[in-house]
């Protein structure tokens, strides 16, 4: 088989990829790419010499460029996107070019030449739970507040649209929030690890009480492949780590397996609309495919730890890009 990965020089996409080219070594991968400030090449060091593996380097809002990819393979994982929410805060456009109209684009070339299409989306499209309310599921309304999060519900509302219009294959995925290794450090964890690395403070939004649910990405991508495999044509998943803990248990945490101490705690001005608590329930996934998350978040956040240790050439890198000017613009807005 042959598959298109959109995005996979970035944070899910090259862990996706990766886990890919393991479990199927037989198929070919190719990887579309524009290299925004977040894809990396470095992500796919280890693939590149991989025979079933080429990177394009494009745009999914080119036309051509995607249709003539998608003319040539049997399927498409979508995970091209900007994905950062504090971005999207400062600037919407690009989210809407890239999540809205590349997904669009995409689409109009699985229509075209009827591909099967899974579509990599988040649980932020559902909004905000209070404290004591059920889980996300996949029945739950969707009420998207962020600029990030309006243009996630967008694409997927349109995926949903080509399938009832145009008949595409397609399946769709929303996933809560992912950690693990080429995690750019603009996130919650890998940020605060960079900076306890760096001796700096982790500035906590507001009370820090908001709760997020984390997942390894490596089970996401088995999640994934799951859905590939067993998933019904037209059907969404939703993919959760089972991992509930509050932002600032989550960096008292943090602190404590980087031998620091609280006093590295900042609390600074909040977020704009934070979200105040995301929880996934993936009982369809358990129930239907057989799929449930098996990396734990104590031993996945070790492991991470040591890999960002491991790995600081590859931090610096990361923060070569626009990362200060993001950062000045971000704290003086
Ligand atoms: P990321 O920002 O790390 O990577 C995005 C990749 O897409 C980068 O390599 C970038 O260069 C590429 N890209 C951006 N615009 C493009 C364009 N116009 N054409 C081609 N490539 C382009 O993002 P991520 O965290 O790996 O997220 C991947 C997907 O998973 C996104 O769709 C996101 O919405 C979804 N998701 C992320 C999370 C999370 O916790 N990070 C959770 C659930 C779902
Ligand atoms: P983030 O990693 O940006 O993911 P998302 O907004 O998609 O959930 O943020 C996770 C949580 O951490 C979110 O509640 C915002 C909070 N946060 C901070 O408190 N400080 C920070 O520096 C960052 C980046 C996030």
């Amino acid at each position: 088989m042959k598959l298109l990965v959109t995005g996979g020089a970035g944070f899910i996409g090259s862990n996706f990829i990766r886990f890919w080219m393991k479990e199927h070594p037989q198929d070919e991968v190719v990887n579309l790419d524009c290299l925004t400030y977040a894809g990396n090449l470095e992500n796919l060091k280890d693939i590149v010499e991989n025979k079933n593996y080429r990177f394009v380097k494009g745009d999914i809002c080119d036309r051509d460029v995607v249709f003539e990819i998608v003319k040539d393979v049997d399927l498409i994982v979508h995970f091209a996107a900007e994905s950062h929410v504090d971005r999207s805060i400062l600037d919407p456009s690009a989210f809407i070019r890239t999540n809205v109209l590349g997904t669009q684009i995409l689409l109009d070339g699985v229509r075209e030449y009827k591909k099967r299409f899974h579509h990599v989306s988040t649980d932020e499209v559902f909004g905000a739970l209070k404290p004591n309310e059920p889980a996300f599921d996949e029945s739950t309304p969707y009420d998207p507040r962020s600029p990030y999060s309006a243009s996630k519900a967008a694409s997927d509302h349109l995926v949903r649209a080509y399938y009832h219009t145009y008949g595409i294959e397609m399946t769709i995925s929303n996933c809560s929030n992912n950690y693990g290794p080429y995690h750019f450090p603009e996130k919650l964890i890998p940020h605060f690890i960079s900076n306890l690395m760096d001796g700096k403070k982790v500035p906590v939004y507001g009370d820090g009480q908001q709760v997020r649910d984390w997942i390894h990405v490596d089970d996401h991508a088995r999640g994934i492949d799951f859905i590939l495999q067993k998933g019904k044509i037209g059907e969404t998943y939703c993919l959760g780590g089972d991992s509930e803990i509050t932002n600032l248990d989550l960096t008292k945490i943090l602190i404590k397996l980087m031998d620091k101490d609280e006093s590295y705690i900042e609390f600074v001005k909040d977020r704009p609309g934070h979200d105040r608590r995301y929880a996934i329930d993936f009982s369809k996934a358990k129930n239907e495919l057989g799929w449930e998350p098996q990396i734990s978040f104590e031993e996945g956040l070790k492991d991470m730890i040591e890999w960002y240790k491991e790995h600081q050439v590859w931090v610096e890198h990361c923060k070569s890009g626009d990362y200060q000017k993001y950062y000045d613009e971000w704290y003086g807005r």
